[in-house]
């Protein structure tokens, strides 16, 4: 279905192409994103939002243009809704340390979290004695609505901040984030979504879902590495601390004093990575002219492959429900008695098989589960073939039975 976008990727254009199942780390960057990156360095390298040259009046436009893209293919409200940061860890961490917190305020997370969306909870917990709660999911992962909604009720009136994943990086589970939203704000609370794993994959409608900040990762989106956002509702950003200050966060200073900037401006302080907004500006720009519809179909499809390949394999276990319609594009196994460390370089080195190895900055959910190894996670994207997940999946068979 997309086999004629892969003519757009540069990695993926020469003789023998390496198979690249990592793309939930990152994926590849099309030469559009690729062009803009240098036109930034060799026709414009100004400064956006400050000097008045011909440079930055140029990086000015164009990062105001990508802005009210972002804005507009995430349905937000305002364009100066949406945050530049340099990843989804950094726009969680805007969230988490720009509110205020008192002692014993309540905060929910699900027991399957990247660090990104733990870690920052973890450290209120320690410094400001918030109480942070895991929602366990079903057996299988996926989300439990049922506990959830007890949980808050658990929590009263002390539940502030519900804070989930949208799709997980560990199984590509998605969490039934307009339901859940839904119960949080009858309970009180704020609602807070890792977009990470799914704005790449899915259209999503921040109004629509009914939350209140959104993180995301432009990396992950086909645009350059160290850019990501964050998308927030402006009366909350107007009252939200910025955990960064200083050029461009005020709009004057005194020796006393200052005026903070409006957002987004309050919490873009220092130089910003131009190269990466013109990047990010291409990279939306691209994505946009996709059906994200049929991405998330054709990821299915190619799961589906590599499911049925490697289900019944001994020793290997994949991570959420046999079936690959609830798993998106991410296929995650443990393997019972091989490092899967020394998988991924295998199959990198016999067959040009990129994946990723280890606990995903998910070592919560291995630690709960006794698993030492982590797990090997295959993750698809829209310029992966059918041919290439069945010679990875194949591959993997064999090194199995060779070495299990
Ligand atoms: C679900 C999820 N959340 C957060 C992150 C962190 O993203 P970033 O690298 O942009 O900080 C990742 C990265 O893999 C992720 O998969």
């Amino acid at each position: 279905m997309f086999s004629k976008h892969r003519a757009d990727f540069p990695t993926l254009s020469g003789e023998n192409p390496p198979i690249y199942l990592d793309n939930a780390c990152m994926t590849l960057r099309p030469n559009s994103v690729i062009e803009a990156i240098r036109s930034y360095y060799e026709e414009s390298p100004g400064c956006g939002g400050r000097s008045v040259h011909r440079y930055a009046t140029t990086v000015s436009r164009k990062m105001a243009n990508c802005r009210k893209k972002l804005s507009e293919m995430f349905n937000a409200n305002e364009t100066n809704e949406i945050i530049f940061t340099k990843n989804a860890t950094h726009s969680l961490n805007q969230v988490a340390k720009g509110l205020s917190w008192e002692k014993g305020d309540i905060v929910l997370t699900t027991d399957r979290e990247h660090n990104s969306n733990l870690v920052p909870w973890l450290q209120l917990e320690e410094e400001k004695g918030i109480d942070h709660r895991v929602v366990k999911s079903h057996d299988d992962n996926t989300f439990d609505l049922e506990a959830f909604e007890k949980a808050c009720g658990d929590a009263g009136n002390k539940l502030k901040m519900v804070s989930l994943s949208h799709v997980g990086n560990l199984d590509g589970i998605a969490t039934p984030v307009k339901k859940a939203a839904k119960i949080a704000k009858d309970h009180g609370a704020m609602v807070c979504i890792d977009g990470a794993q799914s704005t790449p994959h899915m259209k999503v409608d921040v109004k629509d879902l009914g939350i209140d900040f959104m993180a995301f990762s432009i990396h992950k989106m086909m645009g350059p590495s160290g850019m990501g956002g964050l998308w927030g509702r402006m009366d909350l950003l107007e009252n939200m601390r910025s955990i960064q200050s200083g050029g461009s966060t005020v709009d004057t200073s005194h020796y006393d004093s200052m005026v903070w900037s409006k957002p987004p401006a309050k919490f873009e302080g220092g130089l910003g990575n131009y190269a990466g907004i013109l990047g990010t500006n291409a990279a939306v720009d691209y994505i946009s002219k996709i059906n994200l519809d049929d991405v998330h179909e054709h990821e299915v499809r190619l799961n589906k492959i590599m499911t049925s390949v490697l289900k019944d394999v001994d020793g290997l276990q994949i991570i959420g429900p046999e079936d690959a319609s609830q798993r998106g594009g991410i296929c995650s196994m443990v393997l019972e008695n091989i490092d899967a460390h020394d998988i991924a370089i295998l199959l990198d080195e016999a067959a040009g098989v990129m994946v990723r190895s280890g606990m995903h900055c998910v070592h919560s959910w291995f630690n709960a589960k006794g698993i030492e190894r982590g797990s090997l996670r295959a993750s698809a994207y829209l310029y992966n073939t059918e041919e290439e997940v069945k010679l990875f999946a194949e591959t993997l068979v064999e090194a199995v039975e060779a070495l299990g």
